[in-house]
């Protein structure tokens, strides 16, 4: 059952498949939803001006104006406009440049009625957050650091209120790279407060992931992989208002997922030449993912994490930073 916030939203459908069209239509109206439906994107601009409506859900591969560029039309004017995008099976490398475009869903075709609605709540929702995180952006440019990170620790929260396994994750992934920096030798106050904030944020960037994506049930495929991979670039994006006063918070969040070994991304720099929040990141979120329990398997003992550690000393763990590791384990709190 899905079930929206309020009344079912108004959707203006854009396909050019007469038996596809007819078939939404139907479906949608059906299930209470007000739809227009127009055959190109032409009709839907047109429709656009006179009123609005909660949703787009447009084909990619309209004739004339295609879908995507209905949707950077659609863009300029309004930001906050949720869009789902549906595709041919054949054109999802497209589709997830639309999703990097600014849809909030794509669905390949053909869509059935219950799917579209699915998709239609989900491009809702994460429209929302957009637009929240957009303000806070904005906001952040007037704010000073404090102001921005109060706008930003809701978007934290809502990240990972939406995933019961990943609550507080991000707070404690901060606590053990800091309780592992401050036993660092010769690190400065300054370096202290970059790799906090830094862990903090880590994984802020999964907001701009579409959750069919982030919260997919079997494993993914490579075009997803490589959205999902993509929340280190968008998390840096995010952070971006910090950049000017604090650039290695960004630099923080943007080489998160790098390995030591240069196999990371999304730049595979190695060494050194990482910074070291994200080198003690990398680590601090390991243990934590390890102890922690997650759909598929109960929490494991922190021996269990000081041994995979170990073992990626060198390859995905900075080789001089797994001796600080084992020397603080003992004191970190057990997630569970
Ligand atoms: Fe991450």
């Amino acid at each position: 059952m899905i079930q929206f916030k309020n009344e079912n939203p108004s959707v203006l459908l854009v396909e050019d498949d007469p038996e596809q069209r007819r078939l939404l239509e139907a479906g949608l109206d059906r299930h209470g939803h007000r739809v227009a439906a127009v055959r190109d994107a032409r009709g839907a601009i047109a429709r656009l001006t006179l009123e609005s409506f909660d949703v787009v859900v447009s084909d990619l591969g309209l004739p004339g104006m295609r879908g995507d560029e209905l949707l950077r039309h659609i863009r300029q004017i309004n930001q906050a406009q949720p869009f789902v995008m549906l595709t041919g099976e054949s054109d999802v490398a497209t589709a997830v440049q639309a999703v990097r475009d600014g849809a909030d869903e794509y669905l390949t075709k053909p869509a059935t009625v219950s799917r579209v609605r699915e998709s239609i709540l989900t491009a809702i929702n994460h429209r929302s957050e957009i637009s929240q995180n957009e303000r806070v952006v904005k906001y952040a440019h007037f704010g000073e650091l404090r102001g921005f990170l109060t706008g930003v620790r809701s978007l934290v929260n809502s990240l990972e209120a939406k995933d019961e396994y990943t609550k507080n994750h991000s707070k404690k992934v901060a606590q053990i790279a800091l309780m592992m920096a401050r036993s660092l030798p010769g690190i400065s106050h300054r370096q202290i407060r970059e790799i906090r904030i830094g862990a903090w944020l880590h994984d802020i960037g999964k907001i701009a992931i579409p959750l069919t994506i982030l919260h997919k049930d079997g494993p993914l495929d490579p075009e997803e992989w490589e959205v999902v991979k993509q929340h280190t670039v968008q998390g840096a994006k995010i952070v971006e208002p910090l950049a000017k006063k604090y650039p290695e918070i960004q630099r923080i969040v943007r080489h998160e997922h790098e390995r030591w070994d240069g196999k990371g991304y999304p730049d595979g720099i190695k060494g050194n030449d990482i910074p070291l929040g994200s080198r003690l990141i990398m680590i601090a979120d390991t243990y934590d993912a390890i102890c922690s329990t997650r759909p598929y398997r109960k929490a494991l003992p922190k021996e269990a994490a000081l041994e995979v550690i170990r073992e990626g000393a060198g390859t995905q763990f900075d080789p001089n930073l797994v001796p600080i590791f084992e020397e603080t384990y003992e004191s970190f709190p057990h997630p569970e």
